[in-house]
């Protein structure tokens, strides 16, 4: 069964998904093969966010799975998960052209469709892949100071629990990158298990 919001009780990711599809709000729509939504377990404990749908992505209209998301789901699985039992999305919906950076309007107009799919699915933990992730929700924090760290924060109305990594595609060419990332990520397990017995994670401390 399709879960609800408090907010807004009739929407669900599949809505968003066709919102998506008819969005014009920023010129991306034009240049897409495919939308690139999100997907996963609309009831994951973890939602990742990474930056935007490459090539392989706007072809198969799933997020994550070109080189770095063949990295993304090789860490997924040394911890005992599969993608199909976490939320992966990406700030921006569709591909920007050459994969160059997206644009702070584009950042802008795309932002409702991730937040209200955070809103439906309701992780216990938010992992950012990467600096343009983090800094739609933190502008001023830095992937290179705070990856790795557990933080958490009032977001939304209610406690929320924020990780930060390098994101997969930077560290596959940066063997001390890949390193540290494929380290911090083994800490998620013990993360979700601090989160679910409710532990002192303090506010906006960073662990
Ligand atoms: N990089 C991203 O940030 N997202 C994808 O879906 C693929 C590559």
């Amino acid at each position: 069964m399709p879960k609800t919001t408090d907010i807004n009780s009739a929407e669900t990711l599949s809505d968003i998904e066709r919102q998506i599809t008819n969005c014009k709000k920023c010129p991306l729509y034009k240049t897409k093969t495919k939308d690139v939504p999100g997907a996963g377990d609309e009831e994951a404990e973890i939602f990742f966010i990474g930056e935007a749908p490459g090539k392989a992505e706007d072809l198969s209209g799933e997020p994550f799975v070109g080189a770095a998301g063949k990295l993304l789901t090789e860490m997924i699985e040394t911890i005992g998960l599969t993608r199909s039992d976490v939320f992966i999305a990406n700030v921006l919906k569709h591909r920007p052209p050459e994969n160059r950076d997206p644009l702070p309007d584009e950042v802008e107009a795309c932002w409702p469709y991730l937040s209200r799919q955070i809103e439906i699915v309701g992780p216990k933990l938010i992992i950012f892949l990467g600096r343009h992730a983090l800094n739609r929700f933190f502008p001023l924090a830095k992937i290179s100071e705070v990856h790795g760290r557990a933080f958490k924060k009032k977001w939304n109305g209610k406690e929320q629990v924020f990780l930060a990594l390098y994101h997969p595609a930077a560290a596959l060419y940066n063997g001390s990158m890949k390193e540290t990332l494929m380290k911090d990520f083994k800490k998620i397990p013990k993360l979700i298990e601090k989160i679910i017995e409710n532990n002192n994670l303090k506010q906006e401390k960073l662990i």
